[in-house]
């Protein structure tokens, strides 16, 4: 059974908040916020083994979790903060979090690509993604029957090979689908990092998580003010 939300057991949650985060893009784009609002780490997350990382003098910590599964840390409150994908928390069914800021990191676009032809008229469309609940919801509101393959990496194989017809997946720059000739046939959303909090934490916590939101929202307005220049 789910244990309650802010309940779980093991690690020594002490009075600090812990921020559940993955490595890679998501975490070297957090770290530039985190450091405008003069939070450092005690040790490098991208080099250390470690998956608890304290933060110097702020009675935080971040935990080193997979990205898809930083929302059920925070649904189970087993972190009280997460940083995740919007990509990630459309995939996700729990309710145990709110979503109270746009961090404006690791923006891209999840998109329905395919070849550069018309996609097949007869018989049921065949889509392959790791995002199999938010593709049946976008074909579903179409009204439009696919069958969803469900595939963990190298998604853009999957038309080259007659896996599928098309897929859903994340687009940045683009390169990755040009360089396996494929284009983008629909935007399903806009992607960009949220931070999410446990709702228990929101409630007992309340002061400390509503500060620590308060200056990260600081911080993504700044940058966005620094980027103004270059666009
Ligand atoms: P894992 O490494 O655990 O398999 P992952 O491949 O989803 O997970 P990342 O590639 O680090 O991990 O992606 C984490 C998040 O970053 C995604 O959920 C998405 O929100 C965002 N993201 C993924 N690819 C891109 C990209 N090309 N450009 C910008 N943001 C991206
Ligand atoms: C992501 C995504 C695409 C690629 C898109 O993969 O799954 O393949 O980025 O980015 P682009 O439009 O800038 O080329 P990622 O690099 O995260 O590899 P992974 O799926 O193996 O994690």
């Amino acid at each position: 059974m789910r244990p309650q939300a802010g309940r779980v057991r093991g690690l020594d949650r002490g009075s600090t908040l812990a921020i559940a985060v993955s490595k890679g893009r998501i975490l070297s784009e957090f770290r530039i916020l985190l450091d405008r609002i003069g939070i450092k780490p005690a040790e490098d997350p991208e080099t250390s083994r470690s998956l608890v990382i304290p933060l110097k003098d702020r009675g935080l910590r971040l935990v080193i979790v997979r990205a898809a599964d930083v929302p059920t840390y925070v649904d189970y409150g087993a972190a009280d903060f997460g940083v995740a994908g919007k990509d990630v928390l459309l995939e996700y069914r729990g309710e145990g979090f709110y979503e109270p800021l746009d961090l404006d990191i690791a923006r891209c676009k999840l998109v329905v690509a395919g070849k550069a032809e018309p996609l097949p008229r007869a018989g049921r469309l065949r889509v392959a993604t790791k995002y199999v609940q938010t593709t049946r919801r976008h074909f579903a509101q179409k009204g439009d029957q696919v069958e969803v393959i469900h595939l963990y990496g190298s998604m853009e194989l999957a038309p080259l090979v007659g896996l599928a017809d098309c897929i859903v997946d994340l687009m940045d720059t683009g390169n990755t689908l040009k360089a396996n000739g494929l284009v983008v046939l629909e935007t399903i959303a806009e992607v960009s990092a949220r931070l999410i909090i446990n709702k228990a934490a929101m409630k007992v916590k309340n002061a400390s998580v509503k500060a620590l939101i308060a200056e990260l929202a600081e911080a993504v307005d700044q940058t966005a003010t620094d980027r103004k220049p270059e666009r």
